[in-house]
């Protein structure tokens, strides 16, 4: 007799993933990997998604055209924290579910943050290359100079989970003095870490050091811009790890160029990845990053893992797990 074959349901994966995560995937689905470097073309990805119920990815546009080419699919799991690569409205009239994969990245984004912290008040990129460039032939130069990092007073738009963690590293480690704007006041963490809410503008003109770190939708584009760097001291840093089209880029350069601000630390752009024309590589008071900011093994492993996890609870096991706020209302969480 035979015995029943039993169909898993298909997912199709945009990017590689460790061995490891694609082994307990397929312990529930069939699975496909688009395995080159390049992102996928879109027409291969519609051939490749019309009968996948789960899409696991990060960045890949999720809009009404790619959803008519899916007819199949359910849940949308992306191995990232930010979503903006979602069309929150159109996957809400289409029933699509979306996830994220926040809690296991925040240490290692501020990890990154700190870093950009550190290299642009110090100047360690600008200098490393001086030093190649052997032109460090005399003394002490004040030339040389940059600012401190401990003791400062740092002012974070937008406080979210990796603020949250932020906030620590800053108080504890640094001993900075933390100003904060976020949509609702964070009550507890002013309790314990000492850290002030103020409006907007309060945090541009007071903090040594700007960190925006909100998400990217129609709201924050653009959030920061040529009024923003004007408010900001002429000694500020100004760091951007979440999204680069919440700051106006052309805006940035001109504060940088024109040296209204003093430098900025920058692991994502307007464009990505950047132009080989973009002004900011012509900088030297700017320190960039390819938008690295949980790009550890570890933890793109435990990203990778959390958003598999995710899919299969949604399809599998119809119980959700880390949907996006706005999707909520489908899953009825
Ligand atoms: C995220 O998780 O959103 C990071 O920016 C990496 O893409």
């Amino acid at each position: 007799m035979r015995g029943v074959n039993v169909l898993k349901p298909k997912i199709f994966v945009t990017q590689l993933i460790p061995d490891t995560v694609k082994v307990y995937l397929e312990n529930y689905f069939t699975v496909e990997i688009w395995e080159q470097q390049e992102i996928i073309p879109r027409e291969t990805l519609y051939k490749k998604i019309q009968e996948s119920e789960g899409l696991l990815t990060a960045g890949i546009e999720i809009n009404q055209e790619l959803l008519s080419q899916a007819i199949n699919l359910k849940v949308v799991s992306n191995i990232s924290v930010g979503y903006n690569n979602f069309d929150i409205e159109v996957m809400k009239e289409n029933g699509i579910i979306g996830t994220n994969t926040q809690g296991v990245l925040d240490e290692t984004v501020t990890d990154l943050i700190f870093g950009l912290m550190l290299s642009t008040a110090r100047r360690i990129n600008e200098l490393d290359t001086y030093m190649r460039n052997g032109e460090w032939t005399s003394g002490d130069d004040r030339n040389l100079f940059g600012m401190d990092v401990y003791g400062q007073t740092l002012g974070i738009i937008g406080l979210g989970r990796i603020g949250e963690s932020i906030v620590h590293r800053a108080v504890s480690g640094f001993n900075m003095d933390v100003l904060y704007h976020n949509r609702s006041r964070k009550t507890e963490l002013e309790k314990q870490w000492g850290v002030q809410y103020e409006q907007m503008e309060d945090v541009l003109t007071k903090s040594d050091f700007v960190i925006v770190m909100t998400p990217l939708n129609k709201d924050t584009f653009h959030l920061i811009g040529k009024k923003q760097f004007e408010l900001m001291k002429d000694t500020a840093i100004f760091i951007n790890a979440s999204r680069g089209p919440i700051v106006d880029e052309l805006a940035l350069i001109d504060a940088l160029d024109k040296k209204k601000i003093f430098a900025a630390g920058l692991d994502v752009f307007e464009q990505e990845p950047i132009n080989s024309t973009n002004p900011l590589l012509k900088l030297n008071n700017v320190v960039l990053t390819p938008h690295i900011g949980s790009a550890t093994d570890k933890t793109r492993e435990e990203m990778a893992q959390l958003a598999a996890e995710n899919l299969v609870n949604a399809i599998i096991h119809k119980k959700h797990s880390n949907v996006v706020n706005e999707l909520k209302t489908i899953v009825k969480i």
